[in-house]
C-alpha cells in the first residue's frame, strides 16, 4: 500500500490473484501484520518529506505492539516498510551507499522483531519499483531500470542496493528479502529483469534466507495472468523465468476484497478464493510458492464474512506459505490503513477516526485472529514455525 501524507494517508493499491486448487494439508510458515510507518510523511513537494526525522515524520515499529503481537497474538512474521530514497539518499542514488542513521533504524526494528521476540521480518521497500521521488507514491518516481529515462536508477544499481542490504542481514536467518513493494505500469519484462537482479545480488552475498519477488499490476493476486496497466504482459507471462540458485524465491502476492481490489472500499466484494484461482494453478504449475504479504478489510460485514475465507484458502492450498495483512505501524493514530475511512489501523490500542475501537479489535481480533486459532496450531512452539492445518 502506499501512502501519501505524513499522518494522513490516502491509499489505493491493487492486487490481485487468483485460484481454486483444493489440496488439504498446506502450511502457513509465516503469518502476521505489516509494520507500515517507515515511508510515512513523504506526500507533496517532491523532496521535502526527505529524509524525514525519526520519531516525528517516520518510525517503523512500536516495540511494545510489537510484544502485544507476538506475546499476545502468537503471530511470527512482520513485514516492515521503508523508503529506499531514505536508505539511499537522492543526491548519492540508490546503490551501496547508504544513510547509516536510517539504516541503523530500520535496523534497530528488523533486530527487535527477529532477535529480542524471534518472530520473522520481511524487509520491504516500499517504492513501486521506483527510485528518486517518492512525493506522490505510488505515481511519482523513475522506473528502475527504464533506459528511456535519464534519471532513473539502473537495474545495475537496484543489483547494488539488495548486495548491500543483504550483506547486513546475511547472518540472520529470521529475515525475509520483499525484492520491492508493487510494481506496476512498467514492462513486465523489466520487473522480471530487476527482480533477478535482486536475486543475484542477494544470493552473491552467500545470504540463504527466502527472497519475495513481486509481479506487475501492483503484485495483485486476481490480475497475475492478466494484461495489467496499459497492456502490460501479464506476470504469468515471465515471472515464471526467475532463477534462484537456492530456490528459495516464493512470489510476493497482494489481494484486496472490494469491488476493484484497490483496498480502499469499506465494502467488500470481491472473494478471495475464485479470484486467486488462476494464480494457484500457475504456482502448480511451475512448482512456486507465494505469500500474500498484503490483504485487507474493514469491519463491515462484507468483510469480515471474506477475510477469513482468504485465509482459510490460503491455508488449504499449498502452494501459500504464509501472510500478513494490511496494517498495523506506530502512526496510524485514528487514519485508516486501507478499507474506508473509519476503520482504523491494526494497531493494538488505537481508536478510530469516530472513538470506536480500530481494526485491531474489530478486525483482527474480530476474524483474522480466529483463522490463527482454529486453522492451525502451532505445530513447534519454541521455534514457532507453524500455522496452518
Ligand atoms: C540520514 O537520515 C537521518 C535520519 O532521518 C537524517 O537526519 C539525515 O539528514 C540523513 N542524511 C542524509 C544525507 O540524507
Ligand atoms: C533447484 O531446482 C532445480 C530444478 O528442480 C534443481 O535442478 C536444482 O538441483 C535445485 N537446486 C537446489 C540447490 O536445490
Amino acid at each position: 500500500m502506499f501512502l501519501t501524507e505524513k499522518l494522513r494517508l490516502v491509499l489505493k493499491s491493487t492486487l490481485a490473484v487468483v485460484s481454486i486448487a483444493a489440496c488439504a494439508g498446506a502450511t502457513i510458515i509465516y503469518a502476521g501484520v505489516n509494520e507500515s510507518g517507515g515511508e510515512f510523511g513523504v506526500f507533496g513537494t517532491p523532496g521535502t518529506g526527505l529524509p524525514g526525522e525519526f520519531g516525528v515524520t517516520y518510525e517503523f515499529i512500536n516495540e511494545a505492539t510489537v510484544d502485544t503481537w507476538v506475546d499476545t497474538n502468537q503471530i511470527n512474521f512482520f513485514r516492515v516498510t521503508m523508503l529506499m530514497e531514505r536508505m539511499c539518499p537522492v543526491a548519492t542514488g540508490l546503490g551501496s551507499t547508504f544513510n547509516e542513521t536510517y539504516f541503523s533504524e530500520y535496523e534497530a526494528a528488523i533486530n527487535y522483531i527477529t532477535v529480542t521476540k524471534g518472530a520473522y521480518a520481511l524487509i520491504d521497500p516500499h517504492n513501486y519499483m521506483r527510485y528518486n521521488d517518492p512525493s506522490d507514491q505510488p505515481d511519482s518516481g523513475s522506473i528502475i531500470g527504464d533506459t528511456t529515462d535519464p534519471k532513473a536508477a539502473t537495474t545495475a544499481q537496484f543489483q547494488e542496493f539488495w548486495t548491500e542490504l543483504a550483506s547486513r542481514f546475511v547472518s540472520n536467518p529470521k529475515v525475509v528479502f520483499g525484492i520491492n513493494n508493487e510494481p506496476h505500469d512498467m514492462a513486465t519484462s523489466l520487473i522480471l529483469e530487476n527482480d533477478q537482479a535482486a536475486i543475484n545480488g542477494i544470493r552473491s552475498t552467500g545470504a540463504t534466507q527466502l527472497i519475495l519477488a513481486p509481479g506487475n499490476g501492483f503484485t495483485g493476486g486476481h490480475s497475475w495472468t492478466q494484461v495489467t496497466g496499459e497492456n502490460d504482459d501479464p506476470s504469468s507471462e515471465w515471472l515464471f523465468m526467475l532463477v534462484d540458485p537456492l530456490n528459495n524465491t516464493a512470489i510476493d502476492i497482494h489481494e484486496y476484497l472490494d469491488e476493484d481490489f484497490s483496498g480502499t472500499h469499506e465494502t467488500c466484494t470481491q472473494p478471495g478464493p475464485s479470484n486467486l484461482a488462476a494464480l494457484t494453478s500457475w504456482l502448480q504449475e511451475f512448482n512456486l510458492k507465494a505469500v500474500v504479504s498484503e490483504f485487507g478489510g474493514s469491519n463491515d460485514p462484507t468483510c469480515l464474512e471474506l477475510l477469513p475465507q482468504l485465509i482459510q484458502y490460503l491455508s488449504e492450498n499449498d502452494v501459500y506459505i504464509g501472510w500478513s495483512a494490511w496494517a498495523a505501524g506506530p502512526f496510524w493514530g485514528t487514519n485508516s490503513a486501507c478499507c474506508g475511512t473509519t476503520v482504523g489501523s491494526l494497531e493494538p490500542g488505537q481508536v478510530n477516526a469516530e472513538g470506536g475501537a480500530d481494526g485491531y479489535t474489530t478486525v483482527w481480533e474480530a476474524v483474522i485472529q480466529q483463522t490463527i486459532n482454529l486453522g492451525g496450531k502451532r505445530s513447534n512452539p519454541t521455534t514457532w514455525v507453524i500455522f496452518g492445518n
